[in-house]
């Protein structure tokens, strides 16, 4: 019988990743990009990369990689991974999943003295979950972050990703140098929870994705003025809160109007201004993130966006401001890979399909440069970006079993 994943490893690694950056409160995952949490997650991987037998580094932006073998004649390398950092209170397999699973597929390669034709590099990408609107460690990898995007990127709450790199001793020519020729890989794959309901509801064990949709992340500034809350008739306000209140309103009218049955549009984040309960809000600051597998109805929905904003604004006297905190084109996976995979899953007996991803990931930077495939394992109920998420083992291990062979055949072949 062909090789097999130990599940029982993959599981041990998971919980112990899990535990770092753990709220005891309220049992969420808090390791978000370049926190001291997320860097005590990368030193763990190093370590656990070095205990597999794999050579590490890590490169200008902090992706931390693990290289199994070398290359017989300069052949291209086969890249596996995800990314370990999360959002505010995650769950603990969004991301990590796929890294420590790649883990497991190596170590099972390594003991199995697998004859590897081309070397395997398993890479936890930076920044994945967005801190600084898109996805920096894959952008840096494949040559989308400009000197000018690096030197101007900062979070939410205004903090520059240059200042976090130069804590970590990186420079922005380091992290400008993090970029990977095209020639040098041979193919990307990342195995990923699919942080929706589909697979789940059928019954599935494993997705086969054949396009990633895509996305852009707005910083949206509304000015009014700040005034007394008992004083200030309701006409005579400039009330900053309201108009966001406005806007949420008309989300699902743009959509009906101008988006697409798989476009996505979220308020995730605000912040309302001065804050006091008796002072009319001047101003609120709110994050806008956007989705659709066509890039046609992407710029139709930014198109209605900023008109809405602009006649609320005129409504009601405020001003506002728009920041375009990252844009991630929408992608194919390589029709190889996808025939690969369900040629695979179908010899594996999985019960599976082929289906398109509602979440961005590493995979669609990736697939600038080289062939990218992607397998989902369900989420059960769907759920994800949150401390209930969860996948039963056994899909774990299909998913994991696939990705092995796959990798057996795009390196060892
Ligand atoms: O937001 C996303 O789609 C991904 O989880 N970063
Ligand atoms: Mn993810
Ligand atoms: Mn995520």
């Amino acid at each position: 019988m062909s090789a097999r994943v130990n599940i029982d490893r993959i599981r041990e690694d998971l919980l112990e990743l899990s535990e770092i950056g753990r709220n005891p409160r309220d049992r969420g995952i808090y390791r978000m990009a370049f926190s001291d949490s997320d860097l005590a997650g990368k030193d763990w991987l190093e370590k656990k990369m070095q205990g597999v037998g794999l050579s590490t580094s890590r490169d200008g932006v902090a992706n931390v990689t693990g290289l199994l073998g070398h290359s017989k004649g300069g052949l291209a390398r086969v890249v596996v991974g995800s990314h370990i950092d999360t959002v505010p209170c995650a769950g603990m397999l969004d991301g990590s999943l796929g890294v420590i699973v790649g883990l497991e597929c190596l170590r099972v390669m390594q003991e199995k003295n697998s004859s590897l034709r081309r070397p395997i590099e398993l890479i936890a990408f930076s920044d994945e979950e967005g801190r600084f609107g898109g996805t920096v460690g894959s952008e840096a990898y494949v040559g989308d972050l400009s000197r000018e995007k690096l030197e101007n990127a900062c979070d939410l709450n205004g903090v520059r990703l240059v200042d976090l790199l130069r804590k970590q001793g990186l420079s922005v020519e380091q992290a400008l140098g993090s970029v990977r020729k095209p020639e040098d890989l041979h193919a990307y794959l990342e195995l990923h929870i699919e942080q929706g309901p589909v697979l789940d509801k059928l019954g599935l064990q494993v997705g086969v994705v054949d396009r990633i949709t895509g996305l852009r992340s707005w910083a949206i500034t509304l000015q009014g003025e700040t005034n007394h809350a008992g004083t200030t008739p309701m006409h005579f306000r400039k009330d900053a809160l309201l108009g966001l209140a406005d806007f949420a309103h008309e989300i699902g009218r743009i959509l009906d109007e101008v988006g697409s049955p798989e476009s996505r549009a979220t308020v995730g984040k605000a912040e309302i201004l001065p804050g006091a309960p008796n002072s009319v809000p001047g101003r609120v600051d709110f994050s806008l993130d956007f989705r659709d597998p066509s890039p046609a109805v992407l710029a139709e929905l930014s198109t209605a966006f900023d008109r809405t904003l602009l006649a609320i604004c005129r409504r009601r006297g405020l001003a506002s401001e728009v920041h375009s905190q990252g844009e991630i084109a929408p992608v194919e996976a390589d029709p190889m890979i996808v025939g690969l995979l369900s040629e695979k899953a179908t010899a594996l007996d999985l019960k599976f399909q082929v289906m398109p991803s509602g979440a961005a990931h590493d995979a669609q930077l990736l697939a600038k440069i080289t062939r990218m495939g992607m397998i989902f394992v369900p989420s059960k109920g769907g759920l994800s970006h949150s401390p209930a998420e969860a996948t039963d083992w056994g899909d774990v291990e299909a998913g994991a079993n696939l990705l092995l062979q796959a990798l057996q055949e795009l390196a060892c072949s």
